[in-house]
């Protein structure tokens, strides 16, 4: 007999004595005890505070400290201040051991800028006071138009302070085409970007009220991001809290998102990515996606969550991908997770549709190796879990442990559509309707990827899911 079967068997004996276990399939012990433990590297982190105010100042006389004032920056919220920090960044990048000052009680207006690098190692670029981004999208820089604050080719700098750095982001959201449906649908600038960097710490900054999303970690390896805030309304439109893209070896930790999309959205060939005591709400929730969209390969690797906190969000912890996409999502870990109020608590979504029609398409990004583990709260929806996979590219080796969700005012289910997996421990609600079957879908797991004309269309047009 399939010993999967033994198992859910086991399981749900399991369940019905109460008794949390940690009976896994045979075969798959390996590979959950792998992903039960695999970590992401983080360095220590005795580097980063021995820049902070006032100690530079005092203990650290060889640094030398710009501050953009020295520049003529005027810091009233209505001078133009751009080349005051055009400047100052000029001046502090060919320095060694440089503090680019950003002074407290100061409001300084700056345009779109790239800051370039690279620059000397360790550079400290210090935010004590609020930097403020022009209002008026139609004044915006045309040459930059997804851009605010953009730094790109540093490496080993720190980001640091409690300032503020706010995008002024009302009137593009008021244009977006999510707001007012007359409006052409075009991206708006992100209000910080750090772009083509290595060994980057981010520490203690608000980003507020961005135009679209609020900080972009693209094309980078080993960052580290801590205390770090992220304040927008729940309703404004695409304003991600931080977006990892193409980046290795990221380390998101002890951060509260409040947004209007997702609070943290990790895609394509991003790999080694780390969130750690996350806050999030109001917002869309943790994802990893989208990914595969008009065709494209989406890859990515080893993600862990662990430790959040999500309040009032449309989502949990959320994979999406769209229909016709290749590539893979492989060896995720979500663990120790509370949720309050949460639409979609835990999702896996391969018809993921951010506009009103999508056809059937049988490519997709395949999804395998997730672990949910220590997962409790309260969902608003009937479907607490829903595993929403391709018929041609079926998501395998779900993994559950010791989750539990509730309905304040009513039953909870599991939606699955060609996934497979299983449970061990307390799994509510129960996971039945994940397949044990370990043949044809687990042996796929190496992402083999079947000749596009010898697969299905999916049968059920009516999985596409919209999001607005
Ligand atoms: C900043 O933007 C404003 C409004 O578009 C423009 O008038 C001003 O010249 C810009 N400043 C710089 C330094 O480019
Ligand atoms: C929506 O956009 C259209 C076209 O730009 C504009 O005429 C209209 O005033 C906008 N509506 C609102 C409510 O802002
Ligand atoms: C995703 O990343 C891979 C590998 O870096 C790249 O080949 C592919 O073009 C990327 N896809 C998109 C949509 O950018
Ligand atoms: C994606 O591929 C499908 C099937 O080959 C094709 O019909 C569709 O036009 C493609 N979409 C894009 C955006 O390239
Ligand atoms: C389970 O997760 C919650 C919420 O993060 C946490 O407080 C608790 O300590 C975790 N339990 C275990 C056994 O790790």
């Amino acid at each position: 007999m399939d010993k999967f079967f033994l198992l859910s068997l086991l399981g749900m004996l399991i369940i019905v004595y109460g008794v949390s276990g940690s009976i896994v399939p045979d075969g798959d012990i390996d590979m959950v005890k792998e992903l039960e433990s695999f970590d992401i590297e983080e360095e220590d982190d005795s580097a980063v505070d021995t820049y902070a105010v006032p100690v530079w100042r005092s203990e650290h006389g060889s640094k030398i400290l710009i501050n953009v004032d020295s520049f003529d920056a005027v810091g009233d919220g209505v001078t133009d201040d751009t080349m005051a920090f055009r400047k100052a960044w000029e001046t502090a990048c060919s320095s060694s051991n440089s503090v680019l000052l950003v002074p407290k009680e100061g409001r300084y207006l700056v345009n779109a800028t790239k800051f370039k690098g690279p620059c000397k190692h360790g550079m400290v670029i210090q935010i004590e006071g609020t930097i403020v981004a022009p209002g008026e999208p139609e004044n915006w820089d045309p040459k930059l138009p997804r851009q605010w604050l953009e730094f790109t080719k540093l490496s080993a700098a720190t980001f640091q302070g409690d300032g503020i750095i706010d995008g002024s982001g009302e009137k593009w959201w008021a244009e977006s085409c999510k707001k007012n449906k007359s409006r052409p649908c075009k991206g708006a600038p992100t209000a910080l970007t750090i772009e083509s960097s290595s060994n980057i710490r981010v520490k203690g900054l608000t980003i507020q009220n961005s135009q679209q999303m609020h900080f972009i970690i693209a094309r980078s390896k080993t960052v580290r991001v801590s205390e770090v805030r992220v304040s927008a309304p729940g309703d404004s439109p695409n304003t991600d809290g931080i977006h990892i893209t193409q980046s290795t070896n990221v380390v998101v930790e002890n951060c509260k998102i409040s947004t209007g999309d997702d609070c943290i959205s990790i895609v394509n060939a991003s790999s080694g990515i780390k969130m750690k005591r996350i806050s999030c709400g109001p917002g869309h929730g943790i994802s990893i996606g989208s990914l595969g969209k008009d065709n494209s390969t989406g890859i990515v690797t080893k993600v862990v969550l662990d430790t959040a906190f999500l309040r009032e969000t449309t989502n949990g912890v959320r994979i999406k991908t769209w229909q016709g996409g290749s590539g893979y999502v492989r060896a995720v870990r979500f663990e120790n997770v509370r949720m309050e109020n949460v639409e979609n608590p835990i999702i896996i979504d391969q018809f993921y549709c951010d506009h009103t029609t999508c056809e059937p398409q049988a490519s997709a990004v395949k999804i395998s190796q997730i672990m949910y583990r220590n997962i409790s709260g309260t969902t608003t929806s009937k479907n607490a879990m829903k595993f929403a996979c391709s018929d041609s590219f079926p998501c395998s080796n779900i993994i559950l442990s010791n989750v539990n969700l509730e309905k304040t005012d009513g039953t909870v289910e599991t939606y699955c559509h060609a996934a497979q997996g299983f449970g061990y421990g307390v799994v509510h609600p129960s996971a039945d309707c994940l397949s044990s079957s370990d043949n044809d879908i687990a042996a796929s797991d190496e992402t083999q990827v079947p000749e596009l004309e010898a697969v299905q269309l999916p049968t059920e047009r009516h999985i596409v899911h919209t999001e607005l």
